[in-house]
């Protein structure tokens, strides 16, 4: 049998979908998985009368692999990768490449780049977005490590991925850990807009008394206007419309409220800390998950802790989108995006990664879990001016601030008056009210700090560090 084009290594569901894109597109594959019998259930099913052939072991795998050879690792994230690039290593050979797709920590990345290019093998690590689907008929691929093996694998990845108008969603990313961590901050935007969704389904709910019918109309009427057509609006349309198959009622509400987080939502908030990003929105859906998995606790809070009762407010026609709602979604979804824009440029300047941010809009056009149409006005923006230093100057962008910022005010007062959280929300109105503000209050904050602690200040004034004796 001749030898294979790509090689994957984990045949868990995105795997076994990797492998079958790759197989589809024109390159024969061998798969291996630690469990010999989950190889053998994959060729006999999915993969059979397929150009995939199994291999038993590492030995046989790398053997049935044309050089240099392109192995793509779909294995749990951390301690798990490291034992698998340990078991291949003595079986490789001078340029064969590992290319780990999971979602690993970029650190993590950065250091196995090293290692491995050290012993003369290439190491690329890719962000891969768009679950199981996605990976099946073309995600959205984000390829971080040094360019020549990315060349090596340019045209597998260009055909795997999905394709857009303006090509596919794959491109170099840039030196070491880049691509991981770009796919790290696409993680964190996407846990922004699922929270925006969640908080507007709650006020719909539980201040309009709207059915899942009902909010569900609000999803396809915002999924066609060009702010928020995206995939995550189209399917948070189909969940408020699926219904529990035993009784009929709307299956949403059948759904225990607490959030799950496998990491990178995490990660993008600790690398905006460290880099000086600020990211409100974004970390205000980390927080909710957290918040939503005190189940036991908030149920304790309820009895004791008082609010005030929902008020009566007009969030808007559903016929026209429910116009001020409409407005906290476009505004919050844009600041998502704003921020996870920012931490890619610091990072970038920080980290040496010079990442093209048009490029990367792009690549998150299609495939992808945060693919919107608002993508091609990011696109253009950094387009316009690649020194753009935050999108919400962009002209477009600032338009839809300043137009929508009073509906977003108007939905905030209606939730704490109604005593419902709306972190994010919140904290988008914060984000831009503090932006939009040239003078702050942390003079005040800076006196402090100089009171107690000699800290120093600067002046308005004058040039200079100062210090006041406060106290005397
Ligand atoms: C994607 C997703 C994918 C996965 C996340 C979800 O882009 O395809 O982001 O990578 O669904 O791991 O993350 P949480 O489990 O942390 O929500």
């Amino acid at each position: 049998m001749s030898k294979a084009h790509f090689g994957l290594i984990g045949l868990g569901v995105m795997g076994e979908n990797l492998v079958l894109n790759a197989e589809r597109n024109g390159f024969s594959s061998v798969v291996y998985n630690r469990t010999f019998s989950k190889t053998q259930d994959f060729l006999n099913g999915r993969g059979a009368g397929k150009s995939i052939q199994g291999a038993k072991d590492l030995q046989d795998f790398v053997n049935k692999l044309e050089r240099p050879r392109r192995i793509l690792m779909m294995v749990k994230a951390g301690a798990a990768t490291d034992a698998v690039i340990q078991k291949i290593s003595p079986y490789l050979q001078e340029g064969d490449l590992l290319i780990d797709g999971g979602n690993s920590q970029f650190a993590d990345t950065e250091r196995r780049v090293a290692e491995l290019e050290s012993k003369s093998f290439g190491y690329i690590g890719m962000g891969v977005s768009g679950g199981a689907k996605g990976a099946l008929e073309g995600p959205s691929m984000m390829p971080g490590g040094t360019k020549s093996s990315y060349d090596a694998i340019e045209s597998l990845l260009n055909k795997m991925a999905a394709q857009v108008d303006d090509g596919s969603c794959v491109c170099y990313i840039g030196p070491g850990g880049s691509g991981h961590f770009v796919k790290t901050v696409h993680n964190g935007i996407e846990y922004g807009i699922e929270q925006i969704l969640a908080e507007s389904y709650d006020l719909m709910k539980r201040v309009s008394g709207m059915s899942g019918e009902q909010m569900a109309n609000v999803m396809s009427y915002w999924n066609q206007t060009e702010e928020l057509s995206s995939y995550l609006v189209e399917i948070t349309e189909t969940c408020l419309r699926t219904k529990d198959p035993v009784d009929g009622d709307d299956l949403v509400e059948k759904i225990m409220d607490k959030a799950g987080q496998k990491g990178t939502g995490l990660w993008t908030v600790i690398s905006a800390l460290e880099l000086g990003a600020a990211v409100p929105t974004i970390y205000a859906s980390l927080n909710a998950r957290v918040m939503s998995s005190m189940k036991s606790k908030r149920e304790e809070a309820q009895l004791i802790l008082k609010g005030p009762s929902i008020e009566n407010f007009d969030l808007g026609d559903i016929s026209n989108g429910m116009s001020p709602l409409m407005d906290a979604v476009v505004l919050s979804t844009i600041a998502s995006y704003a921020q996870g824009m920012e931490i890619l440029s610091i990072a970038s300047a920080e980290y040496n990664y010079n990442l093209e941010m048009p490029s990367i809009a792009q690549i998150w056009k299609g495939g992808c879990i945060i693919r919107s149409k608002l993508l091609k006005r990011i696109q253009d923006a950094f387009n316009n001016d690649p020194q753009l230093s935050n999108l919400l100057l962009d002209p477009w962008f600032a338009d839809q601030i300043n137009r929508r910022l009073p509906g977003l005010a108007k939905v905030i007062s209606c939730a704490s008056n109604s005593g419902i959280p709306v972190p994010c929300f919140s904290s988008t109105l914060d984000y831009i009210n503090s932006f939009r503000t040239s003078r702050l209050p942390q003079n005040l904050v800076q006196a402090m700090r100089d009171c107690f602690g000699s800290h120093t200040y600067e002046r308005v004034d004058k040039e200079g560090d100062f210090h006041t004796e406060w106290l005397n």
